[in-house]
């Protein structure tokens, strides 16, 4: 038997981060369905295989191997055996992560490796098309979620510790860009499930987001 915490949303609403607290906190296995895309993304550009070519795109996902690995708390992917946890948080990946993600053999390949890591299992899954498509079913929704321009300031923060020099402008043209994308694509297009539960976390902290998510998986194991 399994047990599925679907947590969903756009970006910038600290997915990861309240995923990661409450995986350790519960005991879950965590999987961030996010940097499964962005391993496919990364062995196209190494392999140098186009967005278009279907061909070897299949040829690619056929052999495709992905691990995640948690090690004292913190994931590490592994793509085809090679330790790819950095390389999939660059710009190069950034850039076309979205639109790899929208490839309807990439989708229907990753969504089922995220079915079947998750079988007799205890997980969290964190992504966009988690309770709405990989497993509808899920125990416990939950959709985060926090203003544009809120999630634009997180981002910009996180680019300036980064030592990046991109303005805030600029951050924020790029959410509404990917939003727009994830929100009207006709493959698992990003929306909050019918019966997933919403936390707004533009006014809260990560403290007080992490209490509330426990708060609602706890009540749904105590029924
Ligand atoms: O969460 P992230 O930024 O690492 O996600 C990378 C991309 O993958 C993002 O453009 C949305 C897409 N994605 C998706 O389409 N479905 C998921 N379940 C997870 C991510």
């Amino acid at each position: 038997m399994s047990f599925i915490v679907a947590i969903d949303g756009p970006a910038g609403t600290g997915k990861g981060t309240i995923t990661k607290l409450v995986a350790e906190e519960l005991g879950l296995i965590n999987i961030d369905t996010g940097a499964m895309y962005r391993c496919v993304t990364l062995d196209m550009i190494n392999k140098r295989i186009s967005l278009d070519n279907i061909d070897e795109i299949n040829e690619l996902l056929s052999k495709i191997k992905i691990d995640i690995k948690n090690i004292d708390g913190n994931l590490r992917f592994l793509l085809n055996g090679i330790d790819v946890t950095i390389d999939i948080r660059t710009q190069k990946v950034n850039d076309l992560v979205s639109q790899v993600s929208h490839i309807p053999e990439v989708r229907i390949n990753m969504v089922n490796l995220q079915r079947k890591m998750a079988e007799g299992k205890m997980v969290i899954m964190e992504g966009r098309d988690i309770g709405t498509n990989v497993f509808p079913n899920a125990d416990v929704k939950i959709y985060l979620d926090a203003t544009t321009e809120e999630r634009a300031k997180r981002r910009y923060k996180q680019e300036q510790k980064n030592g990046s020099d991109i303005t805030y402008e600029e951050v924020l043209k790029n959410v509404i860009f990917r939003d727009e994308n994830d929100k009207n694509s006709n493959i698992a297009p990003l929306k909050q499930a019918d019966d997933a539960v919403l936390v707004d976390t533009t006014e809260l902290t990560i403290e007080q987001v992490r209490k509330k998510v426990i708060s609602i998986i706890k009540e749904k194991i105590d029924g």
